[in-house]
């Protein structure tokens, strides 16, 4: 069923733990995630962010990821993920996607305070949730521009959110999107300063590559919601190699199966992890 991220989220913090958001590029990966929700009694995100628009137009993906929520029986929302423009953004809540991210972290800081803050009201018109980022998570969500990580300073991601009082605030402690060059060396200390002072759930970006053992830290410290792009793809690309080496795709739907089945993966080792399974 499709349901307000606020919804998964305040369970997930009431409950102590995390929900994916996961993102998708076609139907496969779609079908693929939510078999792994149903399977493990989960709650999920499915999300697209703008810069991957160019391969998967909105008005196609945007319409399937709402129908495939709701045609789940676990509680699925569906999330616009790095929104830079408004027009886009506005597209993705007129499509049904009850939630959308603004991200205004390059921006200074009281303009990403108050484009956050308008995109905000303007996802209240349809009943839709916001999530602001404050400080940089390094990389980009398409791998096309390396930004250095710029930690989240505790006491502006408490102006920040005093300000916007989205629903859900992404941070910046060590995480990058895309493939750790080297393993990751998470910042707690200041995850720690943060969650005390907002109430909102924290989100972490660029899930990718973070080990099992900093994803279970972070629950614990403070983050309810967890983003992963690139494992998805790694996961799916991995699945039809492997499906041709043991020479097991001899046409087009076995290379359909193997495609929702690397997305399955990847799905439950996650959720699993996350500790969200039969939270749905
Ligand atoms: P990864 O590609 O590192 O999993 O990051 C995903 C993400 O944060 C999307 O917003």
């Amino acid at each position: 069923m499709l349901v307000k991220m606020s919804e998964l989220l305040s369970k997930a913090q009431k409950e102590k733990y995390a929900v994916g958001s996961f993102s998708v590029a076609n139907m496969e990966i779609i079908i693929g995630i939510l078999n792994a929700v149903e399977k493990t009694g989960s709650p999920a995100i499915l999300q697209i962010a703008e810069v991957r628009l160019n391969h998967s137009p909105l008005d196609i993906i945007g319409p399937m990821m709402v129908a495939a929520a709701k045609s789940s029986p676990m509680p699925v929302a569906v999330h616009f993920d790095h929104g830079k423009t408004e027009e886009k953004i506005k597209s993705a809540l007129e499509i049904g996607f009850t939630s959308v991210m603004f991200d205004g972290s390059h921006l200074p800081f009281d303009e990403n305070c108050s484009q956050t803050k308008k995109i905000k009201t303007l996802a209240e018109k349809y009943s839709a949730c916001c999530e602001g980022e404050i400080g940089w998570v390094g990389g980009s969500e398409d791998g096309s521009e390396d930004i250095a990580v710029n930690c989240t300073s505790p006491a502006q991601a408490k102006e920040f959110f005093e300000k916007t009082r989205v629903d859900a605030l992404a941070v910046a402690i060590g995480n990058a999107h895309g493939n750790y060059k080297h393993a990751p060396n998470l910042r707690f200390d200041i995850l720690n300063q943060i969650t005390p002072l907002i109430s909102a759930p924290l989100v972490l970006h660029g899930g990718t590559g973070i080990s099992p053992d900093d994803f279970r830290k972070c629950i614990k410290y403070g983050i309810h919601k967890i983003n992963i792009a690139t494992a998805t793809f790694d996961s799916v690309e991995q699945s039809v190699r492997q499906a041709y080496q043991s020479k097991s795709i001899n046409g087009y739907y076995d290379l359909h199966t193997a495609e929702i089945q690397g997305a399955y993966n990847n799905a439950m080792r996650h959720i699993e992890i996350f500790g969200c399974a039969g939270k749905g």
